[in-house]
């Protein structure tokens, strides 16, 4: 080889540089990406305040049934039906006490073990033991069903109950399934500012590789 091909080598891969970098110059000056000042879907956070996130989180409203049941423990609830036990069976076919047996009571009708003598409290009240309707009674069965003949004042500790019902479904009704955890909203918001603000800084990323990937 000698020094004039060698030239022309060096000539065509200079050349080639030059061509590169102008296109790309010509490439940004056809290209004008504009971005808003504000993000386009601008999401108002004024009416959310620092005390009503607090309050979510704090025992004022608490996590919601769903939320405490997806994190309960049927053999703490176990335990806990210790309390329930002076008046109720927990077994298949279990004798009805004081109070009825509660195989199954999930989802059951109320009033619906024969046998046993409801008051009628109990049984105007009507609709299922939904775990939202075990929740509220069992915070305090009186406040619930006026006139319920269930003597006991009710568990106070919203994770206690949970423990509670997550074992009263293991009781033959663990098919049943749990309620949907819903998310809250202060979260959803921030969730949304969070992709939006993504998006802002892939979109100058996408526009300047554009311009390499034409020219080669
Ligand atoms: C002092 C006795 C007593 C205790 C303790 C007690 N219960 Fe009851 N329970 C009853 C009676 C009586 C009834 C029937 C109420 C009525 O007819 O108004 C009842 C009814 C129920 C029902 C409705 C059943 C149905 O078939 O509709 C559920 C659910 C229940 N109790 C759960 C519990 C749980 C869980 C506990 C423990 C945290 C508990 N009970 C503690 C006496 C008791």
């Amino acid at each position: 080889m000698n020094s004039f091909e060698l030239n022309k080598i060096i000539g065509a891969v200079l050349a080639g540089v030059l061509i590169l970098l102008v296109v790309n110059e010509v490439a940004k000056l056809a290209v004008h990406p504009t971005y808003p000042e504000s993000p386009a879907y601008a999401i108002d956070t004024s009416a959310i305040t620092s005390t009503d996130v607090a309050s979510d989180e704090e025992e004022d409203t608490g996590p919601s049934l769903a939320v405490l049941l997806a994190s309960a423990d049927a053999e703490s609830g176990k335990q806990s039906f210790k309390k329930c036990a002076t008046c109720h069976t927990a077994e298949e076919g279990g004798a009805n006490k004081i109070g009825p047996n509660l195989y199954g009571v999930l989802d059951r009708v109320k009033g619906a073990v024969d046998g046993f003598s409801y008051s009628n409290a109990l049984h105007e009240k009507g609709g299922e033991w939904t775990y939202e309707n075990l929740n509220h009674f069992l915070t305090k069965p009186s406040d619930y069903i006026k006139g319920t003949k269930m003597a006991f004042p009710g568990i106070k500790k919203p994770e206690e109950r949970a423990d509670l019902i997550l074992y009263l479904r293991s009781l033959g009704k663990s098919d049943t399934p749990l309620p949907v955890v819903e998310e809250e909203k202060p979260a959803e918001a921030s969730e949304g500012a969070e992709t939006n603000t993504e998006g802002a800084t892939e979109a100058p990323a996408a526009t300047e590789e554009k311009p390499a990937g034409d020219a080669n």
